[in-house]
């Protein structure tokens, strides 16, 4: 059992790094954000709630997305355990999702945060492309996908994200600056806090995650 969660600005690879430990420890990734987008493309009364807010960078309100995560970790899959992908972001967030592990048994193992200097946070959100579909990422320089345009995995042509508009991203760095920055300061106490270095290859920084997270169990496990 792995409980994980990665914090990070936005472009700091939260998204492509937890797809891959998703895969590595065979738990499920569950992202607010994807979540969201795909309520917006079916067009269901979440998604038009969320659309405008998010299409502006601005953070949905705490209670619609604690209770994507209520559901969520309610789920079969996320027994195993979970790798939360852009929540908690606020401090009510956070409280709130103590409380929803609290009444499950559950416990945090680690809290990964990537950090990314940011220039290179707009330089990737300007060259990022999404599939639609299953919300993976790509880059069209830095990681490219393997034919130009499609998904890798389902061939779905690739799309530019509304707030990856130069204005949007603005909104979302300070959204992260003003409310979801102190959260490290919130799990730092608890001693499963691991700040990672986000720059370099996908696969450089996933090998410190990894380390990361082995040194800790060398050292005995957070969460026995
Ligand atoms: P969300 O989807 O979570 O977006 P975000 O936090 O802004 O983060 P991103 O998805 O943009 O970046 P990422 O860190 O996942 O980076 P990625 O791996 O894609 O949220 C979107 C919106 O939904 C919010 O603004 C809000 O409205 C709403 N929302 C979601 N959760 C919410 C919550 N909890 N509360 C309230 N509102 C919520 O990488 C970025 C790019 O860089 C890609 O092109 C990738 O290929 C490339 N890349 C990644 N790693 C590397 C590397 N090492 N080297 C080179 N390129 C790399
Ligand atoms: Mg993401």
């Amino acid at each position: 059992m792995l409980n994980l969660i990665f914090l990070g600005p936005p472009g700091a690879g939260k998204g492509t790094q937890s797809q891959r430990l998703a895969q590595r420890f065979a738990i499920p990734q569950l992202s607010t954000g994807d979540i969201l987008r795909r309520a917006v493309a079916e067009g269901s009364p979440l998604g038009k709630q969320a659309k405008a807010l998010m299409d502006a960078g601005k953070l949905v309100p705490d209670e619609v997305v604690n209770a994507i995560v209520e559901e969520a970790l309610a789920r079969p899959e996320a027994r195993r355990g979970f790798l939360l992908d852009g929540y908690p972001r606020t401090v009510a967030q956070a409280t709130a999702l103590d409380e929803m592990l609290a009444r499950r048994g559950r416990k945090l193992d680690y809290v990964v945060s990537l950090d990314v200097p940011v220039e290179v946070l707009v330089d990737r959100l300007s060259g990022r492309l999404t599939c639609p579909k299953d919300g993976s990422t790509y880059h069209a320089r830095t990681n490219p996908p393997k034919r130009p345009g499609l998904c890798d995995s389902d061939s779905t042509p690739l799309v530019q994200r509304p707030d990856d508009q130069p204005g949007a991203v603005r909104r979302r760095l300070a959204e992260y600056q003003n409310k979801t920055a102190l959260l490290t300061d919130y799990y730092k106490p608890r001693g499963v806090l691991r700040t990672i270095e986000g720059v370099g290859t996908p696969e450089d920084v996933e090998g410190r995650i990894v380390s990361a997270l082995r040194d800790n169990l060398t050292a005995g496990p957070a969460n026995p």
